[in-house]
């Protein structure tokens, strides 16, 4: 991987606890998210015989479903910063014997593409994380062809997803927090805003930038204690909580599934999500 001065809190946290918890709870993600990837990449809609970069692939998992649309005279590439991370998917590449298939370690912001490479890009969840969002914008535009699409999934307003606001305004009862990072930080929810979202494509020189909104509900587990342990992994809260000490830990899980049980249907723990599916052309 080239080296680079950017992005290296986030770099860290990829690598270390976050990459592993993402490894060890990936079944479990990937069910949360599977209606989410789908919808995103029915609007990307690979064509046989296509080159699409995958970015911040992760794991892996959409990487696979690309594959099987754009078929063996096709290539996926999945770029991720994370090396815990895109081992793993690359053991499961193996597994699944794809070849049409490539995973590399970058950083997207300052990889050097190769220009007019790949028809078309993707990412669910892995392009709110950058520095400078305008400079990795811009260098993603770079690898594409012209005429080419770009399709991503982010998360839409943080009060629209249960899932996160609800334990992490229990783990506050118990614990100090970090502070909430400002508006537009690097994160998960970097992009709740769509008209940031807009201004920074635009200024990074993409074109026909539409939104759409993709609101569901969905299982976060089968029963109260699965949900409020997966989701007690899952956002800001997950550090404080898991460095706590045993007492408090077992206080916050009894009060997040007492709030949990409210969501309770005979579906399992349905919580809501709500994410931006962004398009956007290399004109
Ligand atoms: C929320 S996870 C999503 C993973 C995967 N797309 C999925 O849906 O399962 C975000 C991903 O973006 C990756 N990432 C964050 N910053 C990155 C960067 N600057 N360059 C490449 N990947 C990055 C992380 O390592 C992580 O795999």
């Amino acid at each position: 991987m080239q080296t680079s001065k950017v992005n290296v809190d986030q770099k860290k946290f990829w690598n270390e606890s976050k990459g592993k918890s993402w490894v060890e709870l990936q079944p479990k993600i990937d069910s949360l998210l599977k209606p989410i990837g789908e919808a995103a990449l029915s609007k990307l809609n690979p064509i046989e015989g296509e080159k699409i970069a995958e970015l911040g692939c992760g794991t892996g998992t959409m990487s696979f479903l690309i594959s099987k649309k754009i078929g063996k005279s096709g290539l996926v590439q999945g770029f991720d910063i994370s090396e815990p991370m895109l081992d793993y998917a690359e053991k499961r590449r193996i597994n699944s014997n794809l070849v049409n298939i490539k995973y590399t370690l970058a950083d997207l912001q300052t990889y050097e593409f190769k220009e007019n490479s790949f028809d078309a890009l993707f990412s669910r969840f892995g392009v709110m994380f950058f520095d400078n969002p305008v400079v990795a914008f811009s260098n993603l535009r770079r690898s594409l062809k012209r005429g080419g699409r770009f399709i991503f999934a982010c998360w839409a307003e943080r009060l629209e997803n249960d899932w996160i606001e609800l334990p992490t305004e229990i783990a506050s009862r118990f614990l100090e927090l970090p502070p909430t990072p400002p508006e537009k930080t690097p994160g998960p929810f970097a992009f709740e805003d769509k008209e940031y979202v807009i201004s920074i494509l635009n200024e990074a020189g993409w074109k026909n930038v539409s939104f759409e909104n993709f609101s569901c509900a969905h299982s976060a587990g089968r029963t109260l204690d699965e949900a409020a342990r997966f989701l007690g992994r899952m956002g800001p809260m997950s550090g404080p909580i898991e460095n706590s000490g045993s007492k408090t830990r077992e206080r916050f899980f009894e009060a997040l599934k007492l709030e949990l049980s409210k969501y309770e249907t005979d579906e399992g723990i349905m919580m809501n999500f709500s994410t931006w599916i962004v398009s956007a052309l290399n004109l």
